[in-house]
């Protein structure tokens, strides 16, 4: 049996090279140039960012792991028995077992993610775990629209979306409200959402899990370059650009940029884009919340909300969000 034999269904909405495209035609046609955040996750960004999360500068993986650990049967009975769990982003899926193995015969799991190869393989090791778990995977753009697979035969008592890893912070404020009322509408009026949130700290230690000694980071933003190269025939020169990461604190947020290292011009199909020396690409925003700060943006996306988990330093917090308003 092939990998995807396995699982039950695949929903396949990976979006498209042409999609890919536009988006960094749009992005460097800008003043200040950009480039989306999720075209990082290439089997190569995947593989990177895998990595990223073992740092001894990157904590909020660690940490949340931390608190899941500890608080993974609180966070189980507040869901209740028979749950539909939809993890948004589900990459290695390490954190869903955490949560899966401590709930009360879960009805299904719904993985959803951009990159088909590793959830459908994340995914593959799951039901080795979890013979008896209905695992319906959809390889979609979650920040785009998509339906919920139908699973015949399974009625859960409650769904909940699953959202780890602080991923709420690269959407903007705005973006994260209309973000989260839509997965509200998705997932039904009785749903719940149970999201990681990273919080603000010392500048020195945000810094450094953005630019970690070994280069991952830096490689990481870089390979943004090298996909772009590969897939879209461009000719960006690596060594001419630079990661840089720094701490925003007026809008509590880091920031992640590319630095062109001299005055150059990059081909991108048929399309040309000027750089000034100095001038960045800013590839991702990180936004970082207080407790308050973020149940305050639950509130504006329908949601009311419940308990929180927080590690002993309160570096990270785990949110459970309930739907309040009707879907
Ligand atoms: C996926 N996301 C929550 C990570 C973050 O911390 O914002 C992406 C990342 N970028 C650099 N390191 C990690």
């Amino acid at each position: 049996m092939n990998a995807v034999g396995r699982l039950h269904h695949l929903e396949d909405l990976e979006p498209s090279t042409e999609e890919f495209r536009q988006s960094v035609v749009a992005g460097l046609s800008t003043r200040q140039k950009t480039l989306p955040c999720k075209f990082f996750y290439d089997v190569e960004g995947s593989r990177l960012f895998d990595q990223i999360c073992d740092l001894p500068e990157y904590y909020p993986t660690r940490t949340e792991c931390g608190i899941l650990e500890d608080k993974a049967g609180e966070i189980a009975a507040a869901l209740g028995p028979q749950a539909r769990i939809v993890e948004l982003g589900s990459g290695a899926g390490i954190k869903i077992r955490l949560l899966l193995a401590a709930l009360d015969r879960p009805a299904a799991y719904v993985p959803v993610d951009i990159s088909r190869e590793h959830m459908v393989a994340a995914a593959t090791d799951l039901s080795r775990t979890f013979p008896d778990l209905r695992i319906t995977p959809v390889c979609a753009d979650y920040t785009k629209p998509f339906a919920l697979p139908a699973v015949p035969g399974i009625t859960p008592r409650v769904t909940s979306g699953f959202f780890p890893g602080s991923t709420i912070g690269n959407l903007t404020p705005t973006e994260a409200v209309s973000f989260l009322g839509r997965m509200r509408r998705l997932l039904g009026p009785d749903s719940a959402m149970v999201i990681g949130v990273d919080m603000p700290k010392e500048r020195s230690v945000l810094e450094a899990a953005y630019d970690d000694a070994a280069g991952v980071t830096a490689a990481f933003n870089l390979n943004l370059l090298h996909r772009i190269n590969r897939e879209l025939g461009a000719d960006f020169e690596i060594a001419g650009f630079a990661h840089r990461a720094y701490w925003n604190e007026e809008q509590s947020r880091i920031e992640m940029h590319l630095v062109s290292l001299a005055r150059q011009t990059v081909r991108v199909g048929d399309r040309q884009f000027a750089f000034d020396a100095d001038e960045t690409i800013h590839t991702e925003n990180s936004y970082k919340y207080s407790i308050e700060d973020f149940r305050a943006l639950a509130v504006r996306a329908g949601y009311r909300p419940d308990e929180v988990w927080t590690d002993r330093q309160a570096l990270f917090s785990v949110h459970l969000l309930r739907a309040t308003e009707p879907a």
